[in-house]
């Protein structure tokens, strides 16, 4: 750490010429040396020495001022500084480490990123760190290829290396379990018992055929068998493809089909909220499909395996009624009993496939996302590390779902490789009551917690004594993820939940990202509400102007691209690279397009201001308005429809259908109903229609194409500026629709 500090302060009197800096530099100099005295905690007491400092300094930036900081002046200067590191921080304490560690992994990403893969453990460490093609006119098109003579295993990462390292971290809690009913009895599962489980699971998956680079369909519901699961795949080198559990059968056969699954593995039942959601059926709903007739073995982890056979909740009555296909169908946990412990990584190649994650396209099929093993994983590590500060002992918490990348990354994948102790919570925000995040970071005494800005709206929606009656005493870190935190939001996150003594960290990423990708690094820089402020080590982010597709100088608000690769991105969409080329790399030739807008003040502070395409991003769920009108289209009274987004304060977005009926179709309260109802069942209970507005016509031009620029100001509502409406086929259409939309105003 000494060579590291002695190399910022020469880094400093380097850059001092330029006298503009120097103020702001000393401030972070002397901040800096006082963090020194405060890292490495690795009990309570220290802990609460950390969130003090926190407190420190953020009551300095009272009405969250900023220091001016002219970012492009540091990394000028850094391209006549050197490097004296030979591996990289435990921590980045301060923005003067944090830009000099940025100048380096702009100026030289092989170096910071062949140290940032040192962190794992490989069977060969890779020779070749970087080799990337973003622009698609040239020869080789793009392609993206990290680490990829490497040889690793990630699920050895994850686990056995910690025991191999030190034998004590067998005893190390790896998961705590918090159940749906805070009185069911929880676990806490450690290192030493989640490796004897994954092995075996992952035998079990060899018994029944699965071999490295097969795909394997997961549907479960948040518990510590979904970890094992993830694991027991990564161990032998399947790839996995999780399908978030609220989605209904046609959709997870049309992704159990599309990756081609022959097996699937699931739960009998799942509990969130009190109710019962039976996962098993809906599988054996989707195993009827013509599509999915590969599939042939689901292997069903029990979701009251080692409970009493008496425990009552809401599955209770459904267990006797369990659907069983006798040589397809396993209980997991019987099938465990029959195999041995033994089971040795697969060596995998960095660029093998770990896993497929499906996301909303602004086209009607989903788009299989695949992450590689090397990259991935030495990306999800590191900025688990970094911005969330993680110190040993600390007990870490991210109420995402497994279902989504968040989940993948952040519960799994990015915590497990960093030894550190993650929840898993299976519940919702709200049951039994509002109390009920803040009551479990008092139970397990969580330092660490991540969630969206849904739940924190629908949470600050209620008393804040729900939220003061708890101690909340052991957090010193909260995140924020899966939507722009509107400041009311953060405010109310910082003050009234983080006793304004933790900072917010704001991580902006996608599914394609696969870790987090602009962010602040707790408690190294000033904070400002619903900005995610910086970019990460490796991310160089670029404005373009939509119309002109020019490219933009901060500050300044526009199209977000990336401009260089970084080892955590998705490598192509499954089977279909052609699609990745042409949704994410043909906007911008030799960028990665990201399909948000975004503002980058004067500071070089980043802030999302949403998505610029035809994806809906509605309480952190991404949904794809063409996903949407394509179950409405599918009613057998809808002609056609058109789906479209508004702000909304609590969920970020509301759902605005609008639909034309049939001629022999009449409109109705019920075919309202009804129409909600369909799309819920066709895609999921996560996805809910707000307003369905039935019209004779949509706005269309003479081509025959839906103007969803003007049904999106009709909705937001902006009417008073709609442009040229001249090339419509019957302009008076959008009058109408006006007058009848319950979102304007009209006298
Ligand atoms: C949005 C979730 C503003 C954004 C990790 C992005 C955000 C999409 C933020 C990806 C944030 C995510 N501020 N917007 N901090 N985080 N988004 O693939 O529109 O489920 O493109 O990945 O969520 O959603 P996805």
């Amino acid at each position: 750490m000494t060579s590291l500090l002695n190399f910022v302060y020469t880094y400093i009197s380097d850059i001092a010429r330029s006298a503009s800096l120097f103020n702001t530099l000393s401030t972070f100099h002397t901040s800096k040396s006082s963090s020194k005295l405060s890292h490495n905690f690795t009990n309570n007491n220290e802990i609460h020495t950390s969130a003090a400092r926190t407190s420190t300094l953020l009551s300095t930036s009272t009405g969250f001022q900023l220091n001016p900081i002219n970012i492009t002046s540091y990394r000028l200067a850094s391209t006549n500084s050197t490097w004296n590191e030979s591996s990289l921080p435990d921590k980045i304490k301060s923005l003067d480490e944090y830009k000099a560690l940025y100048d380096l992994s702009i100026n030289d990403p092989e170096r910071f990123w062949k140290m940032a893969a040192e962190r794992l453990d490989w069977y060969r460490f890779p020779t070749k760190i970087k080799n990337t093609e973003f622009d698609y006119r040239t020869d080789r098109g793009v392609d993206i290829k990290w680490y990829e003579d490497g040889i690793l295993n990630v699920c050895y990462n994850c686990l056995d290396r910690h025991i191999d390292h030190d034998s004590s971290a067998s005893k190390q809690v790896a998961v705590v379990f918090e159940p749906d009913t805070p009185t069911e009895t929880r676990h806490h599962v450690t290192y030493g018992e989640l490796l004897r489980d994954v092995k075996k699971f992952a035998n079990v998956l060899k018994k029944h055929g699965v071999k490295k680079g097969d795909r394997v369909t997961v549907y479960m519901p948040m518990v510590v068998d979904a970890c094992v699961a993830l694991l027991a795949c990564a161990r032998i080198g399947a790839i996995h493809s999780v399908v978030f559990g609220g989605f209904s059968a046609s959709n997870v056969a049309e992704r159990i089909s599309d990756c081609d699954s022959t097996v699937v593995i699931t739960s009998d039942f799942g509990l969130r909220g009190g109710k019962c959601s039976p996962l098993k059926s809906k599988i054996d709903q989707a195993l009827k499909m013509k599509q999915c007739s590969n599939v042939r073995t689901v292997l069903v982890f029990e979701r009251n395996y080692g409970n009493n056979a008496d425990v009552k909740d809401a599955c209770s009555d459904q267990r006797g009624t369990l659907e069983w296909k006798e040589g397809r169908d396993f209980w997991a946990h019987k099938e465990m009993e029959t195999v041995n412990e033994n089971c040795p990584p697969e060596k995998m190649n960095a660029e093998d496939p770990l896993f497929i994650l499906y996301t909303s396209g602004s086209t009607g099929k989903p788009k299989g996302i695949v992450h590689t093993t090397g990259g991935y994983l030495t990306y999800t590590s590191l900025t688990f590390k970094y911005i969330f500060d993680y110190n040993p002992g600390d007990v870490y918490m991210c109420t995402a779902d497994i279902g989504w990348i968040t989940g993948h990354s952040y519960i799994i994948y990015g915590p497990l490789s960093n030894r550190a102790t993650t929840v898993v919570f299976e519940g919702v925000p709200t049951y039994p009551d509002v109390s009920r995040f803040w009551n479990v970071v008092d139970k397990h005494q969580v330092n660490i917690f991540y969630t969206a800005p849904t739940a924190i709206r629908s949470l600050m929606a209620h008393d804040d004594k729900y939220v003061t009656k708890t101690s909340r005493q052991s957090l010193r870190i909260l995140g924020s993820v899966g939507e722009p935190i509107n400041s009311e939001a953060w405010k109310w996150y910082h003050s009234v939940v983080g006793d304004s003594r933790c900072p917010i960290i704001d991580t902006w990423w996608q599914t394609e990202t696969g870790g987090v990708m602009i962010t602040p690094i707790a408690n190294a820089w000033e904070l400002e509400p619903s900005s995610a402020t910086l970019p990460f080590f490796g991310i160089k982010t670029q404005l373009f102007d939509k119309s002109t597709k020019k490219p933009l100088t901060p500050p300044n608000t526009g199209e977000l691209c990336i401009q260089d690769s970084w080892p955590g991105q998705a490598r192509s969409l499954y089977r279909n690279h052609e699609r990745f080329v042409d949704v994410y790399f043909k906007q911008y030739p030799g960028y990665y397009f990201t399909g948000d807008g975004c503002e980058i003040k004067k500071n070089g502070y980043h802030c999302i201001t949403g998505r610029v395409d035809d994806v809906l991003v509605i309480s952190g769920h991404n949904i794809g308005t063409a996903e949407v009108e394509a179950a409405l289209n599918e009613h057998a009274g809808v002609s056609e429809s058109a789906v479209v987004g508004y702000p909304d304060k609590k969920k970020n977005q509301g759902m605005y259908c609008f639909v034309v009926l049939k001629d022999d179709t009449k409109e109705s309260e019920e075919l309202r109903k009804d129409l909600i109802k369909s799309v819920r069942n066709t895609i999921g209970a996560h996805v809910n229609p707000d307003v369905i507005h039935f019209t004779p016509d949509l706005p269309k031009t003479r081509s025959g194409k839906i103007m969803r620029r003007i049904l999106r100001k009709i909705v937001e509502p902006d009417t008073s500026n709609l442009g040229d409406i001249s090339t419509l086929t019957d302009p008076s259409i959008v009058k109408e629709l006006i007058k009848k939309s319950p979102r304007t105003k009209h006298s």
